[in-house]
């Protein structure tokens, strides 16, 4: 018998938590009730800090499994925002090839390294710009915006390069500081600005798709030495199986969520044209290329950095 428990950082209707609990469900059903996952979402074992909760995760004792975004991650080792580094993908499938190859396999080795069991790989999201000021249409409308991003250089070195202040900031604190104006917008996943009601306080939304963000779903190697091999086979099984639910829950949502924004919540989305999207392109290029030189060959290359 096992009572494990699991965090998430986005909110209980995230892709994130959405995803951990059917991947509970599953478990618990296929062993017979003996294996009990509790799901908790947004980062509340770790006072909702993003930093705090990865740390715990791999110091061990206080859950055994989360599932964390590449910006969470980010807060132990700059690597794990290879994936997120601007304009690399422009759809999921594109991202899926990477992940389930060699993209995949650099982080099942990192968070090795880390202390950490790779086990499965879900997205959070092509990341669109909010904000409650303006439509943004170029990098001289970001000009002074005070724009929220998670922590971590690929996010704050890209957006001032757009022209934007970046501000650092857990997530479980974005939608107060949104409505309280600290700050004038913020960039997420569709699914995920949905998961926040972040389209209560936020008018704008530009689609620029200016980086990818996958949710991993990991176990502490210490906790998971201990399970047993057929423990251990179940886990991995229906990891997989919540890897592909996730995948497609949050593809089939997006439409979805985007239509809702238009027609229910008063939300204006901006759709770039190829010629503005290639300003923002341009603007990030120098970004790309020193990230390409930080994280080197081997995660550049995995990741299809060019
Ligand atoms: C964020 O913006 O902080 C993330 O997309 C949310 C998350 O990690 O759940």
């Amino acid at each position: 018998k096992l009572n494990l428990k699991l965090s998430t950082s986005g909110t209980n209707l995230g892709v994130d938590a959405i995803t951990a609990q059917y991947f509970a469900d599953a478990v618990k059903e296929a062993s017979g009730g003996k294996i009990k996952i509790r799901v908790y979402p947004n980062c509340q074992l770790a006072g909702g800090s993003m930093p705090k909760s990865i740390e715990l995760l791999i110091v061990g004792g206080n859950y055994e499994l989360a599932v964390f975004s590449g910006s969470v991650l980010g807060n132990i080792d700059a690597r794990f925002l290879t994936h997120s580094v601007p304009f690399i993908f422009s759809s999921y499938a594109e991202a899926i090839a990477k992940m389930d190859s060699t993209g995949g396999e650099y982080y099942t080795n990192l968070m090795k390294e880390k202390g950490l069991v790779y086990l499965a790989g879900i997205h959070n999201g092509l990341r669109q710009l909010t904000n409650n000021k303006k439509e943004i249409r170029t990098p001289e409308d970001l000009k002074g915006l005070k724009i929220r991003v998670p922590s971590g250089e690929v996010y704050m070195k890209t957006l001032r390069e757009f022209g934007a202040d970046p501000i650092a900031m857990n997530w479980s604190e974005v939608f107060t500081a949104l409505q309280q104006g600290t700050i004038d917008g913020h960039e997420n996943g569709y699914q995920t600005i949905d998961s926040a009601k972040i389209y209560e306080v936020q008018k704008f939304i530009t689609e620029w798709n200016w980086s990818y963000d996958g949710y991993w779903l990991m176990a502490n190697s210490k906790d998971w030495s201990k399970f047993s091999e057929k423990t251990q086979k179940l886990l991995l099984e229906k990891a997989k199986e919540a890897e592909v639910y996730g995948r497609q829950y949050l593809e089939n949502a997006e439409k979805e969520i985007k239509k809702d924004f238009i027609e229910n919540r008063g939300v204006t989305i901006t759709e770039l044209t190829p010629d503005e999207l290639a300003a923002f392109k341009k603007a990030v290029k120098p970004v790309q290329e020193y990230f390409i030189e930080k994280f080197g060959e081997d995660a550049a290359s995995a990741w299809g950095l060019k």
